[in-house]
């Protein structure tokens, strides 16, 4: 008798003690992906005799973490948990790069350089190179940039690194006698990069109008501006697949033969070597403005030259375009420049344009 009081004794203690404390049965381990959802209610398999409000709970940073959870009992009393909770980073960080970099003998090169990684979690993640090679020895070398993020989790893309002879006997000429390189599917002509019909860009290249490019339009802006001129760059770098975009919108609308006298098909457009822009107004009446008069005037004096004069079509390969115009730095634009007489890279070089 004795016992089945204190029993009852004791339920009626538990009840109580249930309505004034909620009963609340926990997850054991809970561990989340980083940046992940989780909920308080991803804690708690059960609660009795209480409410629960289920809470976002921050998977932003990696580590053991604690969360607070509340549970009201039904009377209303709050009872607070600290839970503590897991979170792990298990994805691999990107990396995109070139797949095959082609150097001459004896050069140096930066191979990291345009390697870019990109993680989940970790803001900047340095990437390496795995393997030997030797740039005054000709050979294909077989390496991998590696790229490991703060949890472990690691990338590889592979490289093949060409060390090619510098004298490579089959170097061809220009009719002026300018060797014609091929550095990584780009062509140099007498150390300057052409994109024109004949010579296109690879797919991949680009990535920006280059420092040097931006640098002498800023400078001549600013000389612009003295004289109470604007210059305004309206198109600058084009990827690859925007010229796509902008070749085919002109196809459907004018058809491709006459869309090819005014625009460049993808991989030859000028725009993607980042060397390239268009300024102000892509309109032929761009001409009649003074920014027009001050650029034909100034432009060769930062190391632009206009690139697609009036009636040079048959060798450029393009109408006028008093709005584009292309770095080439000061010594050669100096020269191109013949007193507002534009000389073409075309004919300065001794090269064609005209798709094969
Ligand atoms: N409008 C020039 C030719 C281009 O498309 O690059
Ligand atoms: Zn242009």
């Amino acid at each position: 008798m004795k016992k089945i009081i204190i029993i009852l004794i004791i339920v009626v203690l538990l009840v109580i003690l249930g309505i004034v404390t909620p009963i609340v049965f926990f997850k054991n381990d809970v561990i989340i992906n980083v940046n992940t959802s989780l909920k308080t209610n991803d804690f708690i398999n059960k609660v009795s005799l209480g409410n629960f409000e289920s809470k976002t709970v921050d998977t932003s940073k990696i580590g053991k973490r604690e969360v607070e959870i509340k549970v009201k009992s039904i009377f209303g009393i709050t009872k607070k948990y600290i839970r503590t909770y897991q979170v792990l980073d298990n994805i691999a960080p990107t990396i995109e790069g070139k797949s095959e970099v082609v150097v001459y003998q004896g050069d140096t090169i930066d191979l990291l350089k345009d390697v870019k990684v990109q993680d989940n979690y970790d803001k900047y993640i340095k990437p390496t190179l795995d393997g030997s090679y030797d740039l005054n020895k000709v050979g294909e070398y077989n390496l991998k940039y590696l790229a490991k993020d703060t949890s472990g989790n690691e990338a590889s893309l592979d490289l093949k690194l060409k060390v090619i002879a510098k004298q490579s006997p089959e170097v061809s000429r220009t009719s002026k006698g300018y060797a014609i390189e091929n550095r990584n599917g780009v062509t140099y002509i007498n150390g300057i990069l052409i994109a024109n019909k004949t010579y296109a860009l690879p797919k991949n290249y680009g990535n920006g109008l280059t420092k040097e490019t931006e640098a002498a339009f800023y400078k001549m802006q600013s000389a612009a501006k003295e004289d109470g001129l604007s210059l305004k760059i309206v198109s600058g770098f084009r990827s690859y697949q925007d010229q796509v975009i902008v070749y085919n919108k002109w196809v459907n609308r004018d058809g491709k033969s006459v869309a090819d006298t005014y625009s460049a098909r993808a991989g030859h457009s000028e725009h993607q070597s980042g060397l390239a822009m268009d300024l102000n107004w892509i309109s032929s009446k761009f001409e009649n403005s003074n920014e027009y008069k001050w650029l034909q005037a100034n432009s060769y004096k930062y190391g632009f030259i206009m690139r697609y004069p009036k009636s040079k079509q048959e060798i450029t390969g393009y109408i006028y375009e008093p709005w584009h115009y292309r770095y080439v730095g000061l010594e050669l634009s100096k020269e191109l420049y013949n007193n507002g007489n534009w000389i073409t890279l075309e004919e300065y070089l001794g090269i064609d344009s005209k798709y094969k």
